[in-house]
């Protein structure tokens, strides 16, 4: 029997089957982490010879990733990268997006700035009209929080400390929750400037180029409404 679970895998693997498409030989491919990316991942074996290499947006994805035999780049040793592939927790029809569910958003927020293209790949279930119903991370220096926590009050929402997580970059993770964002740009800007604050996963100021979404019936590409 196929369960709702198998149905979203295989959206999953559509879509990551579409953005192997969207790689090119030689080219340094930037890779974000999730389980959407997983499935991009476990089908990027052909290429892994065909790459001048990766640089990655996690520990988790770098493991996947040299399992292969990928070379994993510093971002510090290359002038910058041709594609990134990254999924998302939402996607407005800007493509501006919600990141971070998986709390990789600083490093991913760094790879989509240095690259020339970022290709999202989510399933359907990830597109909305109004960003916010997924509960906004932004990875905070520890010792700020509840200053942060209290200083993010103020937009009318709940900051709720996601326990027992530390990013790959040793800091904590405040999730937003009551948040209908209306304006991407200016709430990225605002989150961003509160001290304490690393990185809010809102990817507005950069969105992605396009965005490819997994459906039962195939994979729809979206380019950007602006
Ligand atoms: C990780 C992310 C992921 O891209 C996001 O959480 C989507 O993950 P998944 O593909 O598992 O739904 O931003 O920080």
């Amino acid at each position: 029997m196929t369960t709702a679970s198998d149905l979203q895998q295989q959206r999953k693997q559509r879509v990551a089957m579409a953005a192997i498409a969207e790689l090119s030989e030689g080219m340094v491919l930037g890779v974000g982490t999730g389980s959407t990316v997983n499935a991009f991942i476990d089908a990027l074996g052909p290429w892994a010879q065909r790459l001048a290499g990766a640089v990655s947006s996690s520990e988790v994805s770098t493991r996947k990733l040299q399992a292969l035999g990928i070379a994993i780049l510093d971002l510090n040793d290359i002038d910058g990268l041709s594609l990134y592939i990254d999924g998302a927790d939402e996607s407005n029809r800007h493509l501006q997006l919600i990141k971070g569910g998986g709390a990789a958003l600083t490093r991913e927020k760094i790879i989509a700035a240095a690259a020339e293209r970022f290709v999202c790949i989510v399933d359907e279930s990830k597109l909305v009209d109004t960003l916010g119903a997924f509960p906004l991370p932004v990875e905070v220096i520890p010792m700020a929080r509840r200053q942060v926590a209290r200083a993010l009050a103020t937009l009318g929402c709940e900051a709720r400390y996601r326990q027992g997580c530390v990013t790959d970059n040793g800091n904590h993770i405040l999730d937003l929750h009551g948040l209908h964002i209306t304006d991407a740009v200016a709430l990225e800007t605002h989150i961003n400037q509160i001290t304490g604050v690393v990185t809010v996963g809102l990817f507005a100021t950069r969105p992605a180029d396009l965005l490819l979404v997994g459906s039962d019936s195939g994979v729809q590409r979206l380019t950007a409404a602006r």
